[in-house]
């Protein structure tokens, strides 16, 4: 189901799109809390600090801390790091006509992952930019929130999300983590150590699906995982 979140633009609730929990409406004010969540810098849309009480010098801060202070982050750089994560393109698939990839494919819809990790739609006639429209893409995500059990649970709620909620995640460009991060953590805390142990650690609504991949042979395994690397 969608989240439903605060816009800080338009001061109404909307349909929550980006983030784990899906707690964010649009890129834009995904893009202003990252660079205020996890770099502490203002925007106009978030003039301020989160500051805690004992933090003294943080409070006095003159950065975008009052009103005469001017954002860290002009308005300027936040249309430029808009633009630019709005059209930065996802990998191309690799070995897509590999037969264990293709076995691998097979495999995947027969255990229902794609009842939450759809792999394909049309971007419509009227997005934001025409060479946004029209688009077929695909990236292995409703971009909706599911129940994933107590296993996954930070019981943390954003907005409508429990603590056992989260958003199913895009699989495009999954199987270059390594390549590209350096890494093959995965799930919203990197507790996976690889893309197996995070289609194990599904449960709650993905219950089922997880327990079709347990009931796979080595040979079945390694051919989903052949095709998960494939995107
Ligand atoms: C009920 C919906 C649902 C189903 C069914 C489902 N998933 Fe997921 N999947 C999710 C959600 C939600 C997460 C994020 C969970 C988290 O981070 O705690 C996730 C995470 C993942 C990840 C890690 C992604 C990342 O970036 O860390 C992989 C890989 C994955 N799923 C593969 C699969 C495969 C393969 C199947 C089928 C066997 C499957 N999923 C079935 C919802 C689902």
């Amino acid at each position: 189901r969608p989240n439903q979140v605060w816009d800080d633009a338009l001061h109404k609730t909307v349909m929550g799109r980006f983030g784990w929990k899906a707690g964010q409406p649009n890129l834009n004010q995904q893009n202003v809390h990252a660079f205020s969540g996890d770099m502490g810098l203002t925007t106009s849309l978030r003039p301020f600090d989160d500051c805690t009480d004992t933090q003294t010098a943080c409070k006095q801060a003159p950065n975008g801390n009052g009103p005469d202070g001017e954002p860290e982050v002009s308005d300027n750089i936040l249309r430029l790091v808009l633009f630019y994560t709005r059209n930065l393109a996802v990998p191309a698939r690799r070995d897509v006509n590999d037969e264990q990839v293709l076995a691998g494919k097979n495999l995947f819809f027969q255990a229902g992952c794609q009842s939450c990790h759809t792999p394909k739609y049309t971007t419509a006639a009227n997005a934001a930019e025409p060479e946004l429209a029209n688009q077929v893409i695909r990236p292995y995500s409703d971009l909706l929130l599911h129940d994933m059990g107590d296993g996954l649970a930070d019981n943390r709620t954003e907005f409508q999300a429990s603590g056992r909620d989260w958003r199913t995640p895009p699989l495009w460009g999954i199987g270059l983590t390594q390549a590209v991060s350096g890494h093959t953590q995965f799930l919203h805390d990197g507790r996976a150590r690889n893309l197996l142990e995070a289609v194990l650690w599904h449960g709650g609504e993905a219950q089922q699906a997880q327990q079709q991949v347990l009931s796979f042979n080595a040979e079945q395994r390694a051919a989903l995982l052949a095709f998960l690397n494939s995107l």
